[in-house]
């Protein structure tokens, strides 16, 4: 079977963009490959984080990876910083990282122009962690939003060099970018991607919203001053809500059109809130179970660890034995 590998940060609950770019698939590629997930809380540290709210929000996110259809006894979940490989792989691979083309990231160039006061280290390297990560499991596949490309290309980029000097140590992974859904967008602002750091709330739906609060947020969203739902260039709220709607119901684009034809914005609206507020009743429900019984979560992550480590451990010992860095 081949291999699947998606990770998340733990910076706050899901947004229905992490949602549909990328968890959704995860949990339906299952059956077909064998997949491993994990929380990205490395990569978190990037930005300043507060210790107890770290803490809780990547248990959070733990529960939620299998409230949104994980199954921990099919796929492989854990927790990044559980796994020592992943920062040891990612030193090595940062001394293959060059200066030039960390600087073109545009993630990197974009969150240090947004945090000026704290433009770490960390924030340049982020993607030879996330290479790590990716390469210790030997991934063929990696499930994930337009917005991570970038760094794909940029993993493909630091094995195809290694394996240039040291032979195939580790496989090329592709990225799996959905063809529709791959970039939801702000509800408030519809040029700009929806992020879970954003101060308007109305700009994002976050999977444990209640669907009162879902319905609102969609009758809220901006659109244009036309009147018709259709797919076109320069309807960039309309397309949004479009694209939304087509994914949870899977309708086509020219069913919708054909379906809301001389309807107005505020039917099309409210019948995208309720479609999405059903799609994320049953997330809501299984995580607040989940939830409930922590210690049951921690036995989960715990023996993810294990296992992945033991995975992370036979790729990081081929690599430390070809650099030659000297045996135990
Ligand atoms: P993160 O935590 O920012 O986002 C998790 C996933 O959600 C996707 N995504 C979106 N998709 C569509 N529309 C949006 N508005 C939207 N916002 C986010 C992202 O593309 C991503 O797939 N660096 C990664 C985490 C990571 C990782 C990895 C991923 C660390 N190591 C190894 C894959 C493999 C990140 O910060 O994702």
């Amino acid at each position: 079977k081949k291999v699947i590998l998606s990770g998340i940060q733990p910076t706050g609950i899901f947004t229905l963009g992490n949602y549909i770019g990328a968890v959704r698939n995860w949990g339906k590629m299952q059956e077909d490959y064998d997949c491993a997930y994990f929380i990205a809380d490395l990569h978190s540290l990037t930005v300043r984080q507060e210790p107890a709210k770290l803490r809780k929000q990547t248990l959070d996110a733990f529960a939620l990876l299998l409230a949104c259809g994980i199954d921990p006894e099919k796929s492989l979940v854990f927790i990044q910083s559980h796994v020592h490989a992943h920062a040891e792989l990612s030193w090595i691979l940062s001394c293959y990282s060059m200066f030039g083309e960390l600087s073109r990231m545009t993630q990197f160039k974009d969150k240090s122009a947004k945090h000026v006061d704290n433009v770490n280290a960390g924030l340049f390297t982020y993607p030879a962690l996330m290479a790590a990560d990716i390469l210790l499991y030997q991934a063929d596949f990696v499930p994930v939003g337009e917005d991570q490309r970038q760094h794909l290309e940029f993993t493909r980029d630091v094995a195809a060099r290694f394996n240039n000097i040291y032979g195939e140590v580790f496989r090329m992974p592709d990225a799996y970018i959905p063809e529709a859904g791959a970039r939801i967008m702000s509800l408030q602002e519809p040029t700009k991607k929806m992020s879970k750091s954003d101060t308007n709330v109305n700009a994002f739906i976050s999977i444990l919203d209640e669907p009162n609060a879902i319905v609102n947020k969609f009758k809220r969203a901006v659109t244009d001053s036309e009147t018709v739902v259709c797919y076109r260039e320069g309807k960039d709220g309309i397309n949004n809500l479009m694209s939304i709607y087509s994914v949870v119901t899977g309708e086509s684009y020219d069913r919708i059109e054909r379906d809301f034809a001389g309807k107005g914005y505020g039917d099309f609206k409210l019948a995208v809130g309720e479609a999405v507020a059903e799609e994320l009743r049953p997330i809501r429900e299984k995580f607040a179970a989940l939830t409930a019984d922590k210690a049951a979560l921690e036995a989960l992550y715990r023996k993810g660890a294990e296992t992945a480590a033991h995975i992370a451990e036979r790729t990081l010992g081929k690599v430390k034995k070809k650099l030659g860095l000297l045996p135990r």
